[in-house]
């Protein structure tokens, strides 16, 4: 069997057969139902019906069902396959080496697909086309963890202690992002071999230009770069963006764990606290590269935690560290467009009691003529967000000067203002959330999705954060003013907000989930990271987190308007011990692609003790006890080619 097509094993038979018959058997009790009189059997319907609503068009979505489950393998929809596009060590620069777990080092790695792929964006071919058979796949790479890598150590413990340098350079060149040309042929995904837009960005040895108010800037400085305008490396990549000018942008996210060290009575002892940096450290990385020890570069850390714009239709571009983005701990980075031609990113800094960010462009961006757009993102607003219980959302801009952001209390400058953006929104009084994740807006309605995965730390509720110790997240639905022509102002000083979903399951005692009525005892999902749109506007959420609660993560579906509202299905189920992230469809919405990343780390309860490379949970997607886990890209079609979601 080819391991790289392991949807719709005889479990999933299985699982189709039960759905079945458990369709039947609510459509029996429904027609019982349906002779007694009114107000009779009340709590029976209330039973039944979330087995019975998908089948009766209370959704637009037409795919069946998956149910929850967790075993080594992934899973998709019957009528649906999903295969392996591209994963982990997969040769992708000339020259690179076949992947072998005995060989890991940085020289081969830099030219191979990174590992833990995250975010993607689908960019057609040729640029500026709709094509949905050819095109770039751009896809960040967030984590690196050695002991599921390599045999060689047992636990993480044993790769803080004795990690090669060899085995470092290998990590550090398999973070970051890679571009992937693609091509549909007879219906499956394959990679471009030799392709021109090849291309890796990494921590190990690409340079990024820094741009904005902060480049240059003193605290920006190091030994290695003494203008602080040019910087070694990006990682923890975490998700993304893509601008109307055809950019993507990268986001930085945990850059925290890297660095070894304290901050403690230097003038960095309040912005390195407030990232936790040197708090929680995950990699070795200090012990070989110099840059990473604060004892050697008080300011190393400055230089990440930023959104990086490249070009992935020139290879040969620069990538640029866009400091009027601010820097934080950025999952993702969604561009809107105003009417009047502004653009509007959208960003989640993903840490507990942490806040939601936009940034508005100074000026338009410019359709005939994109060299006009090469730096637009430099000139703008960054702004928090206040979430009131009057059901607004109040967009604070962080502006030296103004309010609290002065000298008195740290702030000499812009620069000041956005490397330290945690501490500026906070004296803003920008509120508090349960780890923003993606914050996606829709095309089709002009509203915008804020994925909260969890807090379990929040023991202070509020309106947008509800639960105390959220442990399976939430779903903020965000609504902008309108234009004369019903066209969304996503640069407005105040949206509308309100709750979409809760996650968790519905019949949890403790914390239970919110969704809509008709969700079912499957339907219910824990732990939103990632979302898309397909073409007709409908919300597809990637779950990191189920694994906890003896299912795996997923993709789930669900109708934003009308009687589906947030009536939540699932589509997706990844391997044991992975999570799903990076959702994006082709423009045609034929085909979602999503990374199932870090595979068999996991076990069921969501426990890692005794878990390494020689002992995974998956061994996804090649099944061969001769290999590691991979993480890796996966492409889900229908089997008729159709459109996803009917
Ligand atoms: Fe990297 Fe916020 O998940
Ligand atoms: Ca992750
Ligand atoms: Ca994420
Ligand atoms: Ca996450």
């Amino acid at each position: 069997m080819d391991p790289h097509h392991d949807a719709r094993t005889f479990d999933d038979i299985l699982q189709a057969r039960a759905a079945r018959r458990r369709f039947l058997q609510g459509a029996a009790a429904l027609a019982a139902l349906a002779a007694l009189p009114a107000g009779c059997g009340e709590t029976e319907v209330r039973a039944a019906a979330p087995r019975r609503s998908w089948r009766e068009g209370k959704s637009s979505l037409r795919f069946q069902p998956l149910l929850h489950g967790a075993d080594e393998r992934m899973h998709v929809s019957a009528g649906h396959a999903a295969s392996v596009v591209v994963a982990w060590g997969d040769a992708l620069l000339p020259g690179a080496p076949a992947f072998d777990p005995a060989k890991l080092d940085g020289e081969s790695q830099r030219l191979q697909f990174g590992t833990d792929c995250d975010f993607i964006a689908y960019m057609p071919l040729p640029r500026g086309s709709d094509s949905s058979d050819h095109g770039l796949l751009c896809v960040n790479h967030e984590n690196s963890r050695l002991h599921m890598m390599s045999t060689e150590y047992k636990d993480h413990r044993e790769t803080l202690m004795h990690s090669t340098k060899k085995h470092v350079e290998c990590e550090m060149a398999a973070q970051g992002h890679s571009v992937v040309e693609v091509r549909l042929v007879d219906g499956r995904w394959n990679v471009v071999q030799g392709s021109a837009y090849a291309r890796r960005l990494n921590a190990l040895d690409t340079r990024f230009r820094v741009s904005g108010p902060a480049a240059g800037h003193e605290r920006l400085r190091t030994k290695d770069d003494p203008e602080g305008l040019t910087v070694l490396g990006t990682f923890n990549n975490c998700a993304g963006g893509t601008t109307p000018w055809g950019t993507v942008l990268v986001c930085e996210e945990n850059i925290n764990k890297v660095f070894l060290g304290g901050a403690r009575g230097t003038r960095e002892q309040r912005n390195h606290s407030r990232m936790a940096v040197g708090e929680e450290v995950e990699y070795s990385w200090s012990r070989h590269v110099p840059r990473f020890s604060l004892a050697n570069e008080l300011n190393e850390p400055n230089r990440h935690g930023w959104v990086v714009e490249y070009d992935p239709y020139d290879p040969a571009s620069t990538p640029k560290k866009r400091t009027s983005l601010g820097r934080f701990k950025h999952e993702g980075a969604t561009c809107a467009v105003d009417p009047d031609g502004r653009v509007v990113v959208y960003m989640g800094d993903d840490d507990e009691d942490e806040f939601v960010y936009k940034w508005t462009s100074a000026r338009p961006w410019d359709a005939a003529d994109p060299a006009k757009n090469a730096d637009l993102l430099d000139d703008g607003v960054l702004h928090a967000a206040r979430f009131d219980a009057d059901g607004s959302v109040t967009w604070l801009p962080l502006v030296h000067g103004s309010g609290p952001l002065t000298a008195e209390n740290g702030f000499a400058s812009q620069a000041d203002v956005l490397i330290e953006a945690r501490t500026a929104a906070s004296l803003l009084g920008a509120t508090k959330m349960d780890r923003p994740e993606d914050v996606e807006t829709n095309p089709a309605n002009g509203r915008v999705y804020v994925m909260l995965t969890n807090n379990v730390q929040r023991t202070k509720v509020d309106a947008a954060n509800p639960r105390a110790k959220n442990r399976y997240g939430h779903v903020l639905e965000l609504d902008p003013p309108r234009d004369a022509q019903g066209r969304a102002i996503h640069a407005a000083a105040k949206h509308g907000w309100t709750v979409f979903l809760l996650g968790g399951d519905p019949a949890d005692k403790e914390q239970p989930g919110r969704y809509h009525p008709d969700i079912g005892q499957d339907g219910w999902l824990s732990c939103p990271d990632n979302c898309t749109f397909d073409p007709l506007g409908r919300l597809w959420i990637a779950t990191d987190g189920g694994y906890k609660k003896g299912m795996c993560d997923g993709v789930w579906a669900c109708d934003v308007d009308g009687e589906g509202r947030a009536l939540t299905r699932r589509f997706f189920r990844s391997p044991l011990g992975s999570e799903v992230c990076g959702p994006c469809f082709t423009p045609d919405g034929t085909t979602l692609f999503v990374s199932v990343q870090h595979p068999g780390e996991y076990d069921a309860n969501g426990g890692y003790k005794g878990i390494n490379a020689a002992t995974p949970t998956s061994r996804f997607p090649d099944y061969d006890l001769r290999l590691p886990p991979r993480s890796a890209v996966v492409a889900l079609r229908r089997d008729d080619g159709g459109a996803l979601g009917g």
